[in-house]
């Protein structure tokens, strides 16, 4: 089964995520999208952020594909692109039912999803339709062998791949607590566990494992720090990501687990109280084929 993500983490982090992908490496990959309609392939779309945030860079019409394999996300990533077009003035439509029209003013974006399993990706992918593919929070979960099948299948098709927030496991929770080290070795092995991507997962393996596998196919590679800074006032997101690491740390600490749950309580009061920041590293990949 795939690892499944729950909604409404996606839509918290949105905004987030949006602030942390670093813009010149969207700029540099709009610039290379040379054709008057460019349509790109959006693995793991979840409810569509990376989608409503790249479409902006790339100002003229263009066409999306959403992969992935949650019918739920798929709904939802829908009806919040709607939502967004209109929270701006813009039209959004369905004509013939198939795709989502939302009429941005510098050309109007065509949306359709297609729920597949990316296990076996490349299988089941419109790579000869599509002139770039890009992901966001996708490629820790994978194993490094997925990624150079997908690395050859992409090279194959000359096809751009735009990799964002991939985490880099440099984190720090502020105010210090004693068992900082504990959850995070933790949550390290649990990043690292089997996400069913034939192989352990990449984890923060991820950015450097993406440059060797595309560079190995003559790509010139573009990398930049894109950060999550969470500050005080973001309560609601510290405590969600404390609430994440303690649980992904307990399913390995036999040991210590008490420890760890005396972390998530601090960390639970400290997120309330608006005393809990955090910076979770990334990275943004940005693949080009010369
Ligand atoms: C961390 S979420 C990222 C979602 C979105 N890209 C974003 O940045 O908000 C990972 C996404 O990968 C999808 N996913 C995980 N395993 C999958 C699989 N085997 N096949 C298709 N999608 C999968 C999940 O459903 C989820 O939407």
């Amino acid at each position: 089964m795939a690892e499944s993500f729950d909604g409404d983490w996606l839509s918290l982090r949105e905004p987030h995520d949006a602030a942390a992908r670093a813009e010149p490496l969207a700029r540099l990959l709009a610039q290379r999208l040379a054709t008057a309609r460019p349509h790109l392939l959006d693995l793991g779309a979840g409810t569509g952020s990376l989608t409503r945030w790249l479409a902006h860079y790339i100002r003229k019409p263009q066409s999306w594909t959403l992969a992935d394999a949650d019918a739920e996300l798929m709904a939802r990533a829908f009806d919040e692109m709607q939502e967004a077009a209109w929270a701006v003035g813009w039209a959004a439509t369905w004509p013939g039912r198939k795709a989502l029209l939302v009429h941005a003013p510098a050309g109007a974006w065509r949306i359709e999803g297609v729920l597949v399993d990316l296990r076996r990706a490349p299988e089941g992918l419109p790579l000869d339709k599509v002139q770039a593919v890009t992901c966001s929070a996708l490629c820790d979960l994978v194993s490094e062998a997925w990624l150079d099948r997908l690395a050859e299948a992409l090279a194959r098709h000359r096809l751009p791949f735009y990799a964002a927030l991939n985490v880099t496991g440099r984190e720090r929770f502020t105010p210090p607590h004693p068992a900082d080290a504990l959850v995070a070795r933790g949550f390290a092995r649990d990043q690292r566990r089997d996400k069913g991507f034939g192989g352990m997962a990449l984890g923060a393996a991820a950015p450097a494992a993406i440059a060797r596998a595309f560079a190995a196919r003559g790509y010139a590679i573009h990398r930049a720090p894109s950060p999550w800074a969470i500050h005080r006032r973001d309560g609601e997101m510290a405590g969600a990501l404390a609430e994440g690491h303690a649980e992904a740390a307990l399913r390995w600490e036999k040991r210590d687990w008490r420890r760890v749950l005396d972390w998530r309580d601090a960390r639970r009061d400290q997120a309330a109280a608006g005393r809990l920041a955090a910076h979770v590293g990334h990275e943004d990949v940005l693949c080009l084929p010369r």
